[in-house]
């Protein structure tokens, strides 16, 4: 009996050892704040749970070096960004929920104020963004070992994409909608490479003098239409016309 009540002691200091959490954070105790990193290194403008409980999280490339380095040595060699051209830091990382750990990763172009869909393999689809950014689709494949990076497919999109909204669509296509002056929606995967966005009325007409409803409100309707609503407007149909 002593015996039994020893080993599990031993077994739950090993636990309490092998737990990558802080003393305050033990598992369990749920409906608290509690403070895994004072700092990341870089600040989650964006962030996206994966499905393998990984979360990435990224932030605009063009504000100068973040405080944590590319792996192996790499670098971003970019002549167009604003302020750093040669930059060697890191601008997104995966951070692994089950272990509190996080490793750099490395993305091209700047992804200030982009939007993304995670696809029904898991797989974030992150469009547009500024600068550089705005016509450039990354994907980041999820994966459980450290060989996922970003993937960057510059010019894929038809239009600029700052500030859009991108619904998944019960085909597995993602609907990229609107971004700023843009009154229009385009698809991933596109069909062809000369693909044409739709033009869609409702954007302009709910488009204010501040520019204060970009990022439209989307959701996709249990029928199978999406609803979308900016400011007091709404609409709940797409009519798919060709753009411009
Ligand atoms: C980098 O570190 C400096 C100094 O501690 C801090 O002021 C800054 O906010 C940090 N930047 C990021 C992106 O974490
Ligand atoms: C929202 O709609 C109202 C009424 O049409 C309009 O006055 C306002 O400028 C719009 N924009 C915002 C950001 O409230």
């Amino acid at each position: 009996m002593v015996t039994f009540f020893l080993l599990v002691l031993l077994f739950i200091l090993l636990l309490l050892l092998l737990n990558p959490f802080p003393a305050m954070c033990q598992i369990g105790r749920e409906g608290e704040w509690c403070l895994l990193y004072a700092s990341i290194g870089i600040s989650a403008m964006h962030m996206q749970l994966l499905h393998n409980k990984k979360v990435v999280m990224f932030d605009k490339t063009d504000f100068g070096p973040s405080n944590v380095s590319l792996a192996y040595g790499r670098c971003r060699y970019d002549p167009s960004d604003n302020v750093l051209k040669n930059d060697c830091t890191a601008h997104s990382l995966l951070y692994d929920i089950g272990t509190n750990t996080f490793r750099p990763l490395l993305v091209e172009t700047d992804t200030w104020c982009s939007s993304g869909a995670v696809l029904p393999d898991g797989m974030l689809v992150q469009t547009g963004g500024y600068n550089d950014g705005d016509h450039v689709v990354r994907t980041l494949a999820p994966c459980n070992d450290d060989s996922c990076d970003w993937v960057e497919f510059p010019g894929y999109l038809s239009e600029r994409r700052w500030y859009a909204t991108n619904q998944r669509l019960p085909d597995g296509r993602i609907i990229i909608i609107g971004g700023r002056r843009q009154f229009n929606y385009e698809f991933y995967p596109r069909k062809s490479e000369s693909s044409p966005s739709f033009w869609l009325e409702f954007l302009r007409e709910t488009r204010d003098d501040d520019e204060n409803n970009l990022y439209p409100f989307v959701h996709l309707l249990p029928d199978g239409n999406l609803f979308i609503f900016a400011n007091t407007s709404y609409i709940s149909r797409l009519q798919a016309k060709p753009c411009c």
